[in-house]
């Protein structure tokens, strides 16, 4: 029988994706469009029987892409977990999130490799893809597989590989974004890098696990630190009379040693507002305090704060309320052209607006329900009148389908978070960092 090195090579490898989000269901897709037979496992039935239709529910997949490798049966999904011992490497792309009070929540991972240990067989590989603390793979996945009474480096192999995708984007995907690899054992290392070559670009090994999930965890801190010194920049720029946007646009010309990033009405998705919480918890056990990184979390989740008070002074200076005001937010994913919510600071913005007695409404051409802490809404229809009836229109993502001449054209106040108006010159508007 061949061994698993020779099945990666000639792609008779079947690979098992356990997790079919934004990460596990476009690596399925890659690894199925290579060539190889994949076995999707999710937990959740609705996404099982989508991916079995040939019809995605994320938006960086297009049914065009998924349709013709379920057709071909090299795509296939379940909920069974059983079947992942008759796969031969198994990718875990499941979620990472927090608890309540802001720390590692590992039930899904932890969960998730008791299942594979269940079914774990000599000569399969096990890659850990979900973002997470330095020290998961080893202390947390690889004692969680032996219990099974099989050893990592002579029955089975292990290696964390951290996931990059850009939700949204056009630019970059698993093709043009090198892979980071990092085995428990060189042995695991090797295989993980010879599985990833078959359908990225540019496979990196590094020494070992931690090394792997420390330069994922670094490289979303890296942003959550730079978003929070441009929000604090932001601030001190409205305080003195400057607009941030044209300091950007000006520090931006100088072609070494800066890299442009931009203000905000706070931080969203699975990585940013998660991350940095995971590193400051493990280095606390070290009686290490990250306190550049905690400090850049907290002026991140202080912006949704910020905006609704410069909403509310910017009605005052129009004789206007914020109890009673009508307010639209245009937007309400944590970045443009994605449908994605999680974590996102508009949820956060509405809530805090009801709270304080505004009537809210919002559109977002991606998301046709939400759910906020005050109660379930529904996007409205978008269109002049609305906009005209508004005693405030919030731009709280940018989607590229807004026309922001017509909004402006029709809106009474625009708050914009986002810089989507720079360039437009009315009094009617107001932005964060001016
Ligand atoms: N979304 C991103 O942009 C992104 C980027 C890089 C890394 N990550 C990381 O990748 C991981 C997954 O994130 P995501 O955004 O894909 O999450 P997601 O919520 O979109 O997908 C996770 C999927 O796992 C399924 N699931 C949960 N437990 C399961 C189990 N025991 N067995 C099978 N399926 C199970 C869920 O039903 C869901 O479909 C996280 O650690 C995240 O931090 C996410």
């Amino acid at each position: 029988m061949p061994g698993l090195e020779a099945k990666i090579k000639d792609r008779s490898a079947v690979i098992g994706i356990v997790g079919l989000g934004y990460v596990g269901l476009p690596l399925a897709v890659a690894f199925a469009t290579a060539g190889f037979k994949v076995l999707g496992v999710d937990i959740r039935q609705s996404n099982v029987n989508s991916v079995n239709r040939g019809e995605s529910y994320i938006a960086d997949v297009s049914s065009d892409s998924l349709s013709p490798v379920v057709t071909r049966k090299l795509l296939e999904a379940t909920t069974d977990q059983s079947r992942l011992g008759s796969v031969d490497v198994i990718c875990i792309c499941v979620p990472t999130p927090l608890t309540s009070t802001k720390d590692p929540d590992l039930s899904y991972v932890i969960h998730e490799s008791e299942e594979i240990s269940k079914y774990l067989r000599p000569g399969q590989l096990v890659v850990l893809e979900s973002t997470t603390y330095p020290g998961t793979t080893r202390q947390v996945v690889l004692p969680t597989l032996e219990s099974s009474g099989l050893r990592c480096g002579a029955d089975f192999y292990l290696a964390y590989s951290p996931e990059r995708v850009d939700p949204g984007s056009k630019e970059h995907d698993i093709r043009n974004t090198p892979k980071i690899v990092g085995g428990i054992d060189p042995q695991s290392t090797h295989l993980a890098q010879l599985l990833y070559s078959q359908v990225a670009g540019t496979v990196l090994p590094v020494s070992c696990p931690e090394v792997a999930e420390m330069t994922k965890v670094f490289e979303n801190v890296f942003r959550s630190v730079n978003i929070a010194l441009v929000n604090e920049l932001a601030r001190l720029c409205e305080r003195m009379g400057l607009s941030v946007w044209e300091v950007i646009e000006a520090a931006s010309t100088k072609p070494f040693g800066y890299m442009p990033f931009v203000p905000g009405p706070g931080v969203g998705g699975h990585c940013i507002p998660l991350d940095p919480y995971y590193l400051a918890n493990k280095a606390r056990e070290l009686d290490f305090h990250t306190r550049f990184i905690e400090l850049a979390a907290e002026i991140n989740e202080q912006m949704p704060y910020h905006v609704v008070t410069r909403v509310l002074d910017a009605l005052s200076a129009r004789g206007k309320s914020l109890n009673g005001a009508r307010i639209v937010v245009l937007g309400v994913t944590y970045k443009k052209d994605v449908a994605d919510t999680r974590e996102s600071p508009a949820l956060k913005i509405i809530q805090l607006l009801r709270e304080k007695g505004a009537e809210v409404s919002y559109h977002d051409p991606y998301v046709p329900q939400i759910h906020v802490s005050t109660g379930d809404m529904e996007s409205v229809q978008l269109d002049g009148e609305l906009l005209g009836s508004m005693d405030c229109v919030l731009i709280a993502a940018d989607h590229s389908s807004y026309d922001m001449n017509e909004v402006v054209a029709r809106a009474k106040l625009i708050f914009d978070t986002k810089g989507a108006t720079r360039g437009l010159k009315r009094a009617n508007i107001v932005r964060l960092g001016e």
